[in-house]
């Protein structure tokens, strides 16, 4: 039962409910302004996943170079028996199919395989790229006529909470794959895994995707493919800039650049300024010198006891653990 009164379909023939959460523009621009003004500047990697960020996320989810996607989708599949029978037994007491809530959807493809695996009652999507939420879950609706599909156009970084959409006891099972963990600092990596734990504490587990350290030659190549679909995924977000926020950035006054540091465990994303510019957002003039970067992005990698111990901190209790077999990616299941 949908108690949220905003609650409401996404097209007349569809089955999908659409839920707004999204935030207010104004608080966007005031952010943005902050991290251009930095002395390190910045955009945060959120503001990747418009429209067409969020396909070019897809290329690149299907490179040669970007072994994450696919090395996941291995393990997903061949797991997810074990899973479904973990997270039964995690919920003892509790009645019902489950329901399955995925942390930045995307194209929900992957939601697609623990779907086929667990049964759940309903599939809640959280992303904060609207249009593309809403059209992934509109697809997934049709392949699964007898699911309830709620997109909820939320940014997952702030505090969540499935009560406030669905009014059921049933047993949980949040899903964040493709190693989105990673794109958030240490600090609100921690704030991540607490308010999930908060959200399903006493009532089912976490599946989390995790990419662990490697060798630099193919995490370097992993963000710098041959067919530069990550520069144009990077330079999209000059473009998102222009279109939403009424900025004047040049692109081709700016290249890409993705390096590995290895003390912080972590890929760093930047855009690099060709020439002296200036830049209009927001009412303001903004200067980039030439070579200055703009930071765009941090992908960090986390070994076993590194992930495993933020976990812990927060309360979670790492129920399994797999890898592939050349150990290229993790799969984590914890219970709260
Ligand atoms: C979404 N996220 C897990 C991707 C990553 O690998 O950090 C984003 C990405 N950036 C460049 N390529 C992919």
């Amino acid at each position: 039962m949908v108690s949220n009164a905003l609650a409401r379909q996404t097209r007349e023939d569809s089955r999908v409910r659409l839920i707004d959460q999204s935030p207010q523009s104004v608080d966007m621009t005031r952010e943005l302004l902050e991290g251009l003004r930095a002395p390190q500047k910045s955009i945060a990697p959120k503001y990747f996943y418009d429209e067409q960020g969020s396909r070019l996320f897809e290329r690149i989810t299907r490179l040669p170079e970007y072994y994450l996607t696919r090395t996941e989708t291995g393990i997903l599949r061949a797991v997810m028996r074990e899973v479904a029978e973990l997270v039964e037994s995690d919920v003892e007491g509790r009645s019902g199919k489950p329901v399955l809530v995925e942390c930045g959807s995307g194209s929900g493809e992957k939601a697609r395989i623990v779907i086929d695996g667990i049964s759940p009652q309903a599939y809640l999507a959280i992303d904060i790229s609207k249009e593309f939420l809403v059209s992934s879950c509109e697809a997934l609706s049709v392949d699964y006529p007898d699911l309830d599909v709620y997109a909820v156009c939320a940014d997952y970084s702030q505090d969540w909470s499935v009560s406030e959409i669905l009014d059921t006891t049933a047993p949980l099972l949040a899903f964040f794959p493709g190693s989105s963990f990673g794109n958030f600092e240490p600090d609100e990596a921690v704030t991540f895994l607490a308010r999930a734990q908060r959200a399903i504490s006493g009532r089912g587990s976490l599946l989390i995707g995790i990419d662990p350290p490697k060798d630099v030659s193919v995490l370097e190549a992993a963000y710098n493919d041959s067919a530069g679909v990550t520069a144009r995924f990077n330079l999209n977000l000059l473009t998102h800039m222009n279109w939403e926020f009424g900025a004047n950035f040049d692109l081709s006054g700016y290249r890409h650049k993705a390096i590995y540091n290895p003390i912080q465990e972590r890929i760093e994303m930047y855009l690099v300024s060709q020439r002296d510019q200036e830049v209009r957002i927001g009412g303001e003039r903004i200067f980039v010198a030439k070579d200055e970067v703009i930071h765009t992005e941090n992908s960090y990698k986390y070994s076993y006891d590194r992930f495993v111990n933020v976990a812990q901190e927060v309360g979670f209790r790492c129920t399994r653990h797999w890898t592939d077999e050349a150990g290229l990616f993790s799969v984590f299941l914890l219970g709260a």
